[in-house]
Protein backbone atom coordinates (compact mmCIF):
# COMPACT_ATOMS: atom_id res chain seq x y z
CA UNK A 1 0.00 0.00 0.00
CA UNK A 2 3.21 2.03 0.63
CA UNK A 3 3.88 4.80 -2.23
CA UNK A 4 6.36 7.24 -2.71
CA UNK A 5 5.82 10.26 -2.73
CA UNK A 6 7.95 13.70 -3.85
CA UNK A 7 6.49 16.86 -2.43
CA UNK A 8 6.25 19.80 -4.47
CA UNK A 9 5.38 23.55 -4.14
CA UNK A 10 3.11 24.45 -6.69
CA UNK A 11 1.34 27.41 -7.75
CA UNK A 12 -2.46 28.06 -8.80
CA UNK A 13 -1.47 26.86 -12.22
CA UNK A 14 0.10 24.37 -11.50
CA UNK A 15 4.00 25.52 -12.27
CA UNK A 16 6.13 23.60 -9.61
CA UNK A 17 7.86 26.05 -7.22
CA UNK A 18 10.56 23.64 -5.82
CA UNK A 19 10.59 20.37 -4.26
CA UNK A 20 10.92 20.16 -0.86
CA UNK A 21 13.65 17.85 -1.04
CA UNK A 22 12.04 14.70 0.77
CA UNK A 23 10.52 11.63 -0.49
CA UNK A 24 8.93 10.07 2.24
CA UNK A 25 6.31 6.26 2.17
CA UNK A 26 2.83 7.41 2.97
CA UNK A 27 -0.84 5.42 2.23
CA UNK A 28 -1.64 6.96 -0.67
CA UNK A 29 -1.83 10.80 -1.54
CA UNK A 30 -3.91 11.83 -4.02
CA UNK A 31 -1.53 14.32 -6.34
CA UNK A 32 -2.09 17.69 -5.05
CA UNK A 33 -3.59 19.42 -7.92
CA UNK A 34 -6.67 16.72 -8.77
CA UNK A 35 -10.00 17.15 -7.92
CA UNK A 36 -11.10 14.70 -5.02
CA UNK A 37 -14.23 13.84 -4.93
CA UNK A 38 -15.76 13.80 -1.31
CA UNK A 39 -16.98 10.42 -0.26
CA UNK A 40 -21.08 11.24 0.21
CA UNK A 41 -22.39 12.49 3.64
CA UNK A 42 -24.77 10.57 5.72
CA UNK A 43 -28.02 11.84 6.47
CA UNK A 44 -28.26 10.14 9.77
CA UNK A 45 -25.94 10.81 13.13
CA UNK A 46 -25.30 9.37 16.77
CA UNK A 47 -27.04 12.45 18.66
CA UNK A 48 -30.21 14.20 18.09
CA UNK A 49 -30.31 17.46 17.60
CA UNK A 50 -31.16 18.37 21.43
CA UNK A 51 -28.03 16.80 22.24
CA UNK A 52 -25.89 18.08 19.67
CA UNK A 53 -26.91 21.55 20.72
CA UNK A 54 -26.55 20.68 24.39
CA UNK A 55 -22.92 19.41 23.68
CA UNK A 56 -22.12 22.36 21.50
CA UNK A 57 -18.70 24.23 23.06
CA UNK A 58 -15.85 26.40 21.73
CA UNK A 59 -13.10 24.16 21.70
CA UNK A 60 -9.93 25.48 21.36
CA UNK A 61 -7.21 22.70 21.95
CA UNK A 62 -6.86 19.17 20.00
CA UNK A 63 -5.39 15.92 20.01
CA UNK A 64 -2.73 15.06 17.16
CA UNK A 65 -4.95 12.95 15.73
CA UNK A 66 -5.37 12.97 12.04
CA UNK A 67 -9.05 13.54 10.40
CA UNK A 68 -10.25 11.18 7.77
CA UNK A 69 -11.55 12.58 4.33
CA UNK A 70 -15.19 11.45 5.04
CA UNK A 71 -15.29 13.83 8.41
CA UNK A 72 -14.21 16.25 5.96
CA UNK A 73 -16.97 15.51 3.24
CA UNK A 74 -19.40 15.62 6.43
CA UNK A 75 -18.37 18.60 7.74
CA UNK A 76 -18.22 20.68 4.27
CA UNK A 77 -21.47 19.48 3.66
CA UNK A 78 -22.71 20.59 6.76
CA UNK A 79 -21.28 24.38 6.13
CA UNK A 80 -22.75 24.67 2.40
CA UNK A 81 -23.81 21.13 1.42
CA UNK A 82 -26.59 21.07 -1.82
CA UNK A 83 -29.69 19.94 -0.15
CA UNK A 84 -32.45 19.92 -2.81
CA UNK A 85 -32.19 19.58 -6.57
CA UNK A 86 -32.92 23.13 -7.46
CA UNK A 87 -29.59 23.73 -5.12
CA UNK A 88 -30.86 24.79 -2.04
CA UNK A 89 -28.33 24.45 0.81
CA UNK A 90 -27.82 23.65 4.34
CA UNK A 91 -27.91 27.25 5.56
CA UNK A 92 -30.16 29.84 4.41
CA UNK A 93 -29.19 32.45 2.25
CA UNK A 94 -30.66 35.85 1.65
CA UNK A 95 -32.38 35.84 -1.67
CA UNK A 96 -31.17 32.69 -2.20
CA UNK A 97 -27.92 34.17 -3.52
CA UNK A 98 -25.04 32.03 -1.55
CA UNK A 99 -22.14 34.41 -1.91
CA UNK A 100 -20.00 32.09 0.49
CA UNK A 101 -17.05 30.50 -0.43
CA UNK A 102 -15.97 27.51 1.35
CA UNK A 103 -12.30 26.48 1.83
CA UNK A 104 -10.63 23.63 3.64
CA UNK A 105 -6.93 24.20 4.99
CA UNK A 106 -6.05 20.95 5.41
CA UNK A 107 -3.00 19.83 7.18
CA UNK A 108 -3.30 16.88 9.16
CA UNK A 109 -6.06 14.65 7.20
CA UNK A 110 -5.55 11.04 5.87
CA UNK A 111 -5.19 10.75 2.18
CA UNK A 112 -5.16 14.13 1.29
CA UNK A 113 -1.52 16.55 0.96
CA UNK A 114 -1.66 19.58 3.19
CA UNK A 115 -2.93 22.95 0.98
CA UNK A 116 -5.59 25.41 0.47
CA UNK A 117 -9.02 23.34 -1.12
CA UNK A 118 -11.97 25.16 -2.36
CA UNK A 119 -15.09 22.72 -1.97
CA UNK A 120 -17.36 23.18 -4.43
CA UNK A 121 -21.14 22.22 -3.21
CA UNK A 122 -22.18 21.38 -6.87
CA UNK A 123 -20.55 18.57 -7.01
CA UNK A 124 -19.18 17.81 -3.26
CA UNK A 125 -15.78 18.10 -4.27
CA UNK A 126 -12.45 20.41 -2.99
CA UNK A 127 -10.23 21.79 -5.90
CA UNK A 128 -6.92 22.61 -4.61
CA UNK A 129 -5.60 26.17 -4.98
CA UNK A 130 -2.31 26.49 -2.66
CA UNK A 131 0.33 23.02 -1.58
CA UNK A 132 1.62 23.75 1.79
CA UNK A 133 0.79 23.70 5.44
CA UNK A 134 -0.98 26.97 5.81
CA UNK A 135 -2.34 26.33 9.77
CA UNK A 136 1.16 28.15 11.51
CA UNK A 137 0.79 31.38 9.01
CA UNK A 138 -2.91 31.38 9.40
CA UNK A 139 -2.51 31.58 13.25
CA UNK A 140 0.37 34.02 12.99
CA UNK A 141 -2.60 36.24 10.92
CA UNK A 142 -5.03 35.50 13.67
CA UNK A 143 -2.97 37.55 16.31
CA UNK A 144 -1.14 34.20 17.31
CA UNK A 145 -3.83 32.39 18.50
CA UNK A 146 -2.58 29.07 18.90
CA UNK A 147 -5.84 27.58 18.09
CA UNK A 148 -5.97 27.93 14.56
CA UNK A 149 -2.92 26.16 13.95
CA UNK A 150 -3.58 23.14 16.67
CA UNK A 151 -6.42 21.58 14.80
CA UNK A 152 -5.84 18.88 11.74
CA UNK A 153 -7.42 21.38 9.28
CA UNK A 154 -9.73 25.05 9.02
CA UNK A 155 -12.55 25.31 7.56
CA UNK A 156 -12.44 28.99 5.92
CA UNK A 157 -15.82 31.32 5.22
CA UNK A 158 -15.04 34.12 2.77
CA UNK A 159 -17.47 35.87 0.84
CA UNK A 160 -18.12 37.96 -2.55
CA UNK A 161 -20.37 40.65 -2.27
CA UNK A 162 -21.40 41.82 -5.92
CA UNK A 163 -23.96 39.75 -5.91
CA UNK A 164 -25.73 40.89 -2.64
CA UNK A 165 -24.78 44.44 -3.15
CA UNK A 166 -26.03 44.42 -6.64
CA UNK A 167 -29.82 42.73 -5.03
CA UNK A 168 -29.90 44.58 -2.06
CA UNK A 169 -27.90 47.60 -2.14
CA UNK A 170 -26.08 49.52 0.46
CA UNK A 171 -26.00 47.80 3.99
CA UNK A 172 -26.53 44.60 2.27
CA UNK A 173 -23.01 43.13 3.65
CA UNK A 174 -24.94 42.17 7.14
CA UNK A 175 -26.38 39.83 5.18
CA UNK A 176 -23.44 38.16 4.50
CA UNK A 177 -22.31 38.22 7.95
CA UNK A 178 -25.85 36.65 9.38
CA UNK A 179 -24.94 33.83 6.73
CA UNK A 180 -22.21 33.40 7.79
CA UNK A 181 -23.88 32.74 11.37
CA UNK A 182 -25.88 30.38 9.84
CA UNK A 183 -23.25 28.50 8.36
CA UNK A 184 -20.59 27.98 10.95
CA UNK A 185 -23.20 26.87 13.14
CA UNK A 186 -23.78 24.20 11.13
CA UNK A 187 -20.30 23.20 11.38
CA UNK A 188 -20.03 23.42 15.11
CA UNK A 189 -23.04 21.10 15.43
CA UNK A 190 -21.34 18.81 12.69
CA UNK A 191 -18.59 18.41 14.60
CA UNK A 192 -20.08 17.52 17.91
CA UNK A 193 -21.94 14.76 16.11
CA UNK A 194 -18.82 13.48 14.79
CA UNK A 195 -17.04 13.68 18.05
CA UNK A 196 -14.83 16.72 16.81
CA UNK A 197 -14.26 20.26 18.05
CA UNK A 198 -13.85 23.55 16.56
CA UNK A 199 -14.32 27.36 17.49
CA UNK A 200 -14.90 30.44 15.11
CA UNK A 201 -12.05 32.50 14.63
CA UNK A 202 -12.98 35.91 13.31
CA UNK A 203 -9.94 38.12 14.86
CA UNK A 204 -7.71 37.69 11.99
CA UNK A 205 -5.76 40.14 9.98
CA UNK A 206 -7.60 39.84 6.62
CA UNK A 207 -5.20 40.92 4.59
CA UNK A 208 -2.66 38.42 5.58
CA UNK A 209 -5.04 35.93 5.95
CA UNK A 210 -5.84 36.99 1.99
CA UNK A 211 -2.46 36.97 0.85
CA UNK A 212 -1.47 33.12 2.60
CA UNK A 213 -5.00 31.35 1.20
CA UNK A 214 -3.83 33.24 -1.93
CA UNK A 215 -7.82 34.22 -2.33
CA UNK A 216 -9.09 36.17 -5.59
CA UNK A 217 -9.45 40.10 -4.88
CA UNK A 218 -13.24 39.87 -4.59
CA UNK A 219 -13.34 37.14 -1.82
CA UNK A 220 -13.12 38.58 1.66
CA UNK A 221 -11.97 35.89 4.74
CA UNK A 222 -14.19 36.47 7.56
CA UNK A 223 -14.77 33.34 9.79
CA UNK A 224 -11.82 30.31 10.36
CA UNK A 225 -12.75 27.34 12.19
CA UNK A 226 -10.05 25.15 12.99
CA UNK A 227 -11.22 21.64 13.85
CA UNK A 228 -9.64 18.32 15.19
CA UNK A 229 -10.57 15.70 17.62
CA UNK A 230 -10.92 16.92 21.23
CA UNK A 231 -8.18 15.83 24.18
C1 LIG B 1 -18.43 36.85 15.98
C2 LIG B 1 -17.60 35.95 16.82
C3 LIG B 1 -16.23 36.05 16.79
C4 LIG B 1 -15.43 35.18 17.55
N1 LIG B 1 -14.06 35.24 17.41
C5 LIG B 1 -13.31 34.40 18.17
C6 LIG B 1 -11.88 34.43 18.03
O1 LIG B 1 -11.30 35.19 17.28
N2 LIG B 1 -11.18 33.55 18.78
C7 LIG B 1 -11.77 32.66 19.64
O2 LIG B 1 -11.06 31.89 20.28
N3 LIG B 1 -13.11 32.61 19.77
C8 LIG B 1 -13.89 33.44 19.06
N4 LIG B 1 -15.26 33.38 19.15
C9 LIG B 1 -15.87 32.35 20.02
C10 LIG B 1 -16.36 32.93 21.35
O3 LIG B 1 -15.26 33.31 22.14
C11 LIG B 1 -17.22 31.88 22.08
O4 LIG B 1 -18.34 31.57 21.28
C12 LIG B 1 -17.63 32.36 23.44
O5 LIG B 1 -16.54 32.39 24.32
C13 LIG B 1 -18.74 31.51 24.05
O6 LIG B 1 -18.30 30.17 24.21
P1 LIG B 1 -19.10 28.95 23.53
O7 LIG B 1 -18.98 29.09 22.03
O8 LIG B 1 -18.41 27.71 24.03
O9 LIG B 1 -20.51 29.03 23.96
C14 LIG B 1 -16.05 34.21 18.41
C15 LIG B 1 -17.45 34.13 18.43
C16 LIG B 1 -18.22 34.96 17.65
C17 LIG B 1 -19.72 34.81 17.67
Amino acid sequence: MGLAVLFCRQSLNGEKIGPIGRIRVLRQIRPLMSIIQLPHPLFTGSFSIEETLLKRRSTRQFSNCSLSLAEIGQLLWAAQGITTEDGKRTAPSAGGICPLETYLIAGNVETLASGVYKYDPGTHQIRPTVSGDFRVPLAGASFNQNCVSDGAAIIAFCATYEAMNAKYGPGSEKYIDMEVGHASQNVHLQAVSLGLGTVVVAALREKEVRGIMALPANEKPIYLMPVGKTI
